[in-house]
């Protein structure tokens, strides 16, 4: 059994709030879509539900089974994937994924390595330099590194932004195995995309 618990979030940036309050909580098989115009504050709800940046209030919890887990180890049970997250241009794919296992400190094999990359269609590009990628193409690199470790929790911001036909395909079934057993969040100004969840949070001030 795996709760993520949002609670009562705010955030303020230069002494202005972006947003007060915003809460859901989620157990195993369940998601949500995060909606709300452009600059609304999606991105930044996103980072704070992954650990990565602080609310001004407000509390993250992820509880699997008994266990609460420590906000230094949410890292262990998040896959995030998003525009701004950077990849490492002088490895090549598979390299980049070795070396992330290695700083999280998870155990990883090159059959599951490779296995991932083939899920996301890099394995034909897997030992070119990742500065050589097209912008889809590095979309598709975050995903294998945001699911290799396979996360009970998988927050996504603009999940098909940069991917064509075929990546979007990707997408949906990364989507869809997720729901199965763990949690999906996600961030979206796609209207293709708020189907992927039927609970769907509008963070824009004047809906919350
Ligand atoms: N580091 C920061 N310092 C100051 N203001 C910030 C910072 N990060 C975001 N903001 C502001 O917070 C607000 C929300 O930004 P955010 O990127 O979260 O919106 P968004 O809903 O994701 O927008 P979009 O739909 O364009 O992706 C914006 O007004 C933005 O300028
Ligand atoms: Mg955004």
């Amino acid at each position: 059994m795996i709760e993520f618990s949002v609670l009562n979030i705010s955030k303020k940036f230069n002494k202005k709030f972006v947003f007060e309050n915003l809460s859901f909580q989620l157990s195993d098989s369940n998601s949500i879509a995060i909606i709300g115009k452009n600059g609304s504050g999606k991105s930044t709800f996103l980072k704070i539900c992954a650990g990565v940046l602080s609310p001004f209030s407000g509390n993250v919890e992820i509880k699997i089974g008994s266990k609460n887990i420590d906000k230094t180890n949410f890292f262990l049970h998040i896959g995030f994937v998003a525009p701004y997250l950077q990849l490492y241009d002088e490895l090549t794919p598979t390299e980049h994924l070795e070396f992330c296992c290695n700083m999280k400190n998870v155990k990883f094999s090159k059959s599951v390595i490779e296995k991932v990359l083939e899920e996301v269609n890099l394995e034909n590009r897997k030992n070119d330099f990742v500065r050589t990628f097209s912008s889809g193409m590095k979309q598709r690199l975050k995903y294998a590194t945001a699911i290799l470790h396979k996360p009970e929790i998988l927050i996504l911001d603009e999940p098909t932004v940069n991917l064509d036909k075929d990546g979007c395909e990707t997408v949906k079934k990364i989507v869809e195995k997720q729901i199965q057993n763990g949690i999906l969040v996600y961030a979206t100004n796609n209207l293709k995309e708020e189907n992927f969840s039927s609970n769907v949070l509008n963070i824009e001030k004047n809906n919350s």
